[in-house]
């Protein structure tokens, strides 16, 4: 139910992927989350359902879908296992999206059909250990040595930097030139010189590995670059504009899941001689979660379908993005506590919602950034962080 009107397409697409997250996803999600292991067979069935290169253009493997069913679809996902759904997320928005818009035919030839059939993961590398929110000062290097780069340095905080097949790397191919320096480049796991460092152990999406990845003298064929020299900012900055559509959908489907299972608990606990289900505050707060889910998955539809109509959807991206992502930290809080002691157990799936949901505020630009990037829209004029 949604007050967006979902063609019948958008609508089978939210119905297909539901099952199988309900039916596939969900049920070793639990397991993963104790285990932290890479959601492989998954990510395999999700190629051969279409999911993994959703708006790739057919000709390319892809099944050439708008961004409006691709967010149904990751919310889906999220809605069982937010690890599943990052990679999803990271795959899809970020580097599939970055190769469809920037890449040559050569390159989208061969590297789209094998990510949108997830016979590899792509992964997206803009974040050093002293440039998170200003990748501008990062300094990893690429140097053009004939028909290479080698580029040296470090990358933090990579999603599936030890689990991916290729991944689109930010480096400096000009120190002075500030953003107009930084190039990007398609770099295949097990290049000669690229080693994966240190992985993270985090408190949620711990089936995602989140790994530093090492760049040490990595020759890299200067047929691989994305775009020109110094199109590497614009191409991280377009590319995180569709991922923070993307982190509202998997907020919105992390949410609801929170949403389903408080209900679900206090229709069944009973204390005081009634259900708790029919007490007036817990209704009440039901209804002011179920309100802001919907607030966010409306922010999120109308990112979605600017960027499918072709406006300029910066600002709406991190609207939503900011919204969602606050709203389930507050919401996955709240339904913990509806859960009384047994949401601090893991008896119930609250508590990993809990954990999931908590980074959400942070990756692909924190809170702070988005209203940097939102106010920075509406004054028209730039102020610096
Ligand atoms: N689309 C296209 N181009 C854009 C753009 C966008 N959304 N935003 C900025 N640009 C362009 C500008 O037009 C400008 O180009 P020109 O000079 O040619 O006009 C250029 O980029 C520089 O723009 P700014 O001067 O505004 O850049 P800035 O240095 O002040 O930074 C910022 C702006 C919004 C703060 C940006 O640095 C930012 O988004 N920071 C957060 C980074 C981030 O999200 N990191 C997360 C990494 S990914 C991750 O989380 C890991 C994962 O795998 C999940």
């Amino acid at each position: 139910m949604s007050f967006y009107k979902l063609t019948d397409e958008q609508l089978m697409i939210q119905s297909m992927v539901r099952e199988f997250s309900r039916k596939v996803v969900a049920t070793t999600a639990a397991e993963r989350d104790q285990t932290k292991e890479f959601p492989a067979e998954n990510l395999k069935q999700m190629g051969e359902l279409g999911l993994m290169g959703m708006m790739v253009p057919v000709e390319y493997g892809g099944e050439g879908a708008d961004t409006v069913s691709y967010v149904l679809a990751l919310s889906e996902i999220a809605y069982s296992c937010a690890s599943t759904a990052v990679v999803m997320s990271v795959h899809n928005s970020i580097v599939c999206e970055s190769i469809v818009k920037f890449g040559n035919d050569a390159q989208k030839k061969k590297y789209l059909p094998r990510l949108t059939d997830a016979e590899i993961i792509g992964a997206f590398a803009l974040t050093e250990p002293h440039a998170g929110s200003d990748p501008v000062s990062q300094s990893t290097t690429a140097v053009r040595e004939g028909d290479h780069y080698i580029l040296n340095g470090t990358k933090r905080f990579i999603t599936t930097g030890k689990n991916c097949g290729m991944v689109i790397v930010t480096a400096k191919t000009d120190e002075e030139a500030r953003h107009k320096g930084i190039s990007a480049f398609l770099v295949d796991s097990g290049s000669p010189g690229l080693t994966v460092g240190h992985i993270e152990d985090k408190m949620g999406l711990r089936a995602s590995d989140t790994t530093d990845l090492i760049f040490d003298n990595c020759k890299v064929p200067a047929e691989n670059i994305l775009g020109k020299e110094g199109d590497g900012f614009k191409i991280a900055m377009t590319g995180l504009d569709g991922g923070r559509i993307g982190i509202a959908a998997q907020s919105v489907g992390v949410a609801q899941a929170a949403l389903d299972a408080a209900v679900k608990y206090t229709k069944k606990r009973d204390q005081f001689g009634q259900k708790v289900s029919k007490y007036q505050g817990i209704r009440w707060a039901v209804a002011e979660m179920a309100t802001e889910i919907e607030a966010a998955r409306q922010l999120m539809f109308s990112a979605a379908a600017m960027k499918d109509r072709g406006d300029r959807y910066t600002m709406q991206a991190s609207m939503a993005k900011l919204f969602a992502s606050e709203m389930v930290n507050r919401i996955t809080g709240r339904c913990l506590q509806l859960h009384g002691g047994y949401g601090f157990t893991k008896d119930y799936p609250v508590e990993r919602f809990y954990r999931d949901a908590r980074v959400f505020t942070i990756y692909e630009g924190t809170s702070e950034i988005q209203k940097i990037v939102i106010s920075n829209n509406i004054f028209k004029d730039k102020r610096k962080p």
